[in-house]
């Protein structure tokens, strides 16, 4: 269907007909309209595997069988967008053959506190990794004709009161880190649909924010999808209807459609908008029809590999003390923990997969050597007793190296609500304490979906973060801690020593019903960079079994516009003994800026796969946008002219190879004087100098003359770079300066800055 047919089907409906697209038929359906030929098409959970419902007999909420992928917190940790692509495709595929149209997923909300209970479904704090990590998840799912649902549009950054929280945040950190997560997403891949959000952002809901829904999402950004609300989010249907919110899901039994005939009816409603949203939900419920692949099959076994090879490129070695990683096959191991035996590989809520099986450590481990295990603590009881520690204890002790099976129980974190701490369970704590005692060679395999406190990190030799690692875990696990993979993924968020280090913790979850994003753009290493903190471990960080060495970067230019494109290219050399994979990380920082700025931003990253002694170049080309800030004098992005320095780096502590470019701008906004503004503005430009000279001629500050010297001289001129264009009255000894000829000296300013940024 076009839209031409598409538009006249419309023209075709009844006011009540179309009101009822407007809300899904049931939880996971769209409404067909009686009589007329109006496809209804299924739409699943999402993100990271196919949570399709199916109503039997016995358990109207059972779920079809399906394969769980890592979760989005693991997958970030890969920096590869051809890894997450291909996930993408197989979970397209999935859907293909199990009927459903739409997934609805990925997240791209920013991880702004450890504590959010659903951030493992969340990608990065750094808003450029989360936004390629989602456009690349879209576009795997999309190539199989399957459309997305990028979520939770937006600042959905906690669970405490998720549905009625207000997000309160300034313009330019909304456009530079919780907007710019969906920004690049819904440009590059085009998502068939989006969901908004539960919350309020400054005031006002989502689901019928007209700025968000219509004049950013469409207008600015160029969206031409469907948006359809998070379940239940629905305030004022009507108002939703104008803003811009399509489809309402799911079913509101019909409430919401006869509100929004009755708003139509009363007038209040323009009648355009309901055609609007049905001519969107039309052209997507066509679109999955059209799209729909009978022939598709799902190999489960297939995808299981995939996604044991997925983790293994997501889990991020944290440390290896006296290389104890690899393990040798020929020395004694103990798995140690139920983990290794259970483990926790996806979170809770809306995301969950109901797998079929499950490969833990302990089994995977039968494909490399003879582990003897001790279970240690029992996860569900978030216990341990004294005969599970000294049994464990026991075999650490007669055990060559120790490997324990770490993390967070559920209980810990889900979709629904917040953590309140960032530890570990005490059960865990001792345990890890214990075989620490009798064994010098202890490596903890962390599950979690976020960041913990890691109070034993002095004590072990080797720590793995697996985050949570979807239903093939044990194997990733075991590839990784046996060699057969060298481990290649880096951190997509920092780790901070303690909570209280992290910049949203005076403010989160927040009071009452608002939480004020008062740290602003210092989210993440762009705070903890800028206060030069310590922290445990740093964004984009991870070890490898081998070593990388850094060479020849190159910059195309030394200047450029802000228009053109900037190459840059560096040298990655494989110095190690092992094949691996290095991600190379490429920030950029401003080296002056009139705003304050972080200390330095992703803009580019590269995966590249390096045989052992293997040198590759790696190439980035950064656009305008990868020195820009948002402006809020013109509410756009701006390239503020000058020196940029081009950082490239193993993680965001560890750059290697520095190189600077300078940028220039045709557009330089000019500067606008008013009475307030200052001395030293007035003077900072030549024509400036020769306007404002007149007037400060017989300037007389006050000074004592007992004053002098080279400090008095620099308060002087302090005082007077800072003291407004309108003080010029008292302070000057000219009975000609007055308020009304300042007007005019501020006249002649406006226009010689005009002229001045032309050039
Ligand atoms: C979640 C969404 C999910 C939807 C459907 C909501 O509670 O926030 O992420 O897609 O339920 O299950």
């Amino acid at each position: 269907m076009n839209d031409k047919q598409i538009k006249e089907l419309v023209s075709t409906l009844t006011l009540e007909q179309k009101a009822s697209l407007c809300s899904g038929a049931d939880f996971w359906h769209t409404k067909t309209v009686d009589g007329k030929d109006i496809p209804s098409i299924m739409v699943s959970d999402g993100p990271h595997g196919l949570r399709k419902m199916v109503e039997r007999e016995d358990n109207p909420f059972d779920t079809v069988k399906a394969v769980c992928f890592p979760s989005a917190c693991a997958l970030a940790c890969s920096f590869d967008r051809k890894l997450v692509r291909d996930m993408g495709k197989a979970l397209g595929n999935e859907c293909q053959s199990e009927g459903v149209a739409v997934l609805l997923g990925p997240g791209a909300n920013i991880k702004r506190s450890p504590l959010c209970g659903r951030n493992f479904e969340y990608f990065s704090e750094d808003p450029y990794l989360a936004s390629h990590m989602a456009a690349s998840h879209i576009k795997g799912v999309q190539s199989m004709g399957v459309g997305s649902s990028l979520k939770h549009f937006a600042a959905n950054n906690q669970e405490s009161r998720r549905m009625s929280v207000s997000a309160e945040i300034d313009e330019r950190t909304l456009r530079e880190i919780y907007l710019a997560a969906f920004e690049y997403a819904v440009k590059e891949a085009k998502p068939q649909t989006i969901m908004c959000s539960y919350n309020k952002i400054n005031g006002e809901y989502s689901s019928q924010n007209k700025w968000l829904l219509t004049d950013l999402l469409r207008d600015e950004w160029g969206f031409e999808g469907l948006v359809m609300s998070d379940w239940g989010a629905v305030d004022d249907r009507p108002k939703g209807v104008e803003a811009g919110l399509d489809l309402e899901m799911p079913a509101s039994m019909g409430k919401n459609d006869e509100l929004i005939v009755r708003t139509v009816k009363e007038g209040k409603l323009d009648e355009k908008y309901v055609d609007k949203a049905c001519e969107n939900v039309l052209r997507l419920a066509f679109r999955g029809d059209e799209n729909r692949q009978y022939a598709a099959k799902w190999d489960k076994d297939k995808d299981r590999a995939l996604a044991r090879s997925i983790e293994a490129d997501c889990i991020v070695l944290l440390k290896n003390d006296k290389k104890i990683l690899p393990l040798s096959k020929s020395k004694k191991i103990a798995f140690i923990g139920e983990f290794a035996e259970k483990p926790r590989y996806q979170g809770g809520g809306s995301s969950h997969i109901n797998t079929e099986q499950v490969l833990n450590a302990l089994t995977a481990a039968k494909e490399y050597a003879e582990v003897n295990y001790a279970q240690g603590f029992v996860t569900e009881k978030d216990e341990t007793s004294p005969a599970l520690l000294n049994e464990a204890v026991a075999l650490a002790e007669e055990s060559d190296v120790a490997v324990i099976f770490a993390g967070l129980p559920d209980a810990f974190e889900s979709e629904g609500f917040d953590r309140s701490h960032m530890m570990m369970p005490a059960c865990q704590l001792e345990l890890i304490d214990k075989v620490c005692e009798v064994n010098k060679n202890v490596v903890i395999v962390l599950h979690n979906g976020a960041p913990v406190e890691m109070p034993f990190a002095d004590k072990v030799k080797g720590i793995v973060e697996c985050y949570l690692g979807g239903e093939m875990v044990g194997g990733a696990q075991c590839d990784v801690l046996f060699g057969k993979v060298n481990p290649s993924g880096k951190l997509a968020e920092t780790f901070p020593k303690k909570l209280s280090d992290n910049p949203s913790y005076l403010n989160f979850p927040g009071e009452g019903d608002k939480v004020k994003y008062a740290e602003g753009l210092f989210i993440g290493y762009r705070y903890y960079d800028k206060k030069n903190m310590e922290v445990l471990f740093p964004f984009g960080y991870g070890l490898s079994y081998t070593t990388f060495e850094y060479s020849d970067l190159t910059l195309s230019a030394e200047e450029i516009n802000e228009k053109d494109i900037l190459t840059v290219t560096v040298t990655v050399t494989n110095t190690g003994k092992y094949d691996g994979k290095e991600t190379v990380e490429l920030y950029v920082r401003d080296t002056h800026s009139s705003v304050i700025r972080p200390e330095k931003e992703l803009k580019g990253f590269e995966k590249v796969f390096l045989k052992a002694g293997e040198s590759k170049k790696v190439v980035f080309k950064l656009e305008g946008r990868a020195f820009a800030y948002y402006n809020t004098d013109i509410h756009d992005w701006y390239v503020e002219y000058g020196q940029f320095d081009i950082l490239i780096g193993a993680s965001s502590r560890d750059i290697r190879q520095t190189a600077s470019v300078f940028v220039g701008n045709d557009n330089v906004i000019p500067m606008k004087f008013t009475l307030d503004s200052l001395g030293g503005e007035a003077l900072s430009f030549p024509e400036g100098k020769e306007i404002f000279k007149e007037v400060i001629k017989n300037v007389n500050m006050g000074f004592d003359s007992a004053q002098t010297g080279e400090g008095a001289e620099l308060a002087i001129a302090a005082m007077f770079n800072d003291m407004p264009i309108h003080a010029m009255v008292s302070f000057c000894n000219d009975p000609s300066i007055t308020r009304q000829t300042l007007e005019k000296t501020v006249e002649k300013l406006n226009a010689a800055s005009a002229e001045y940024a032309k050039k």
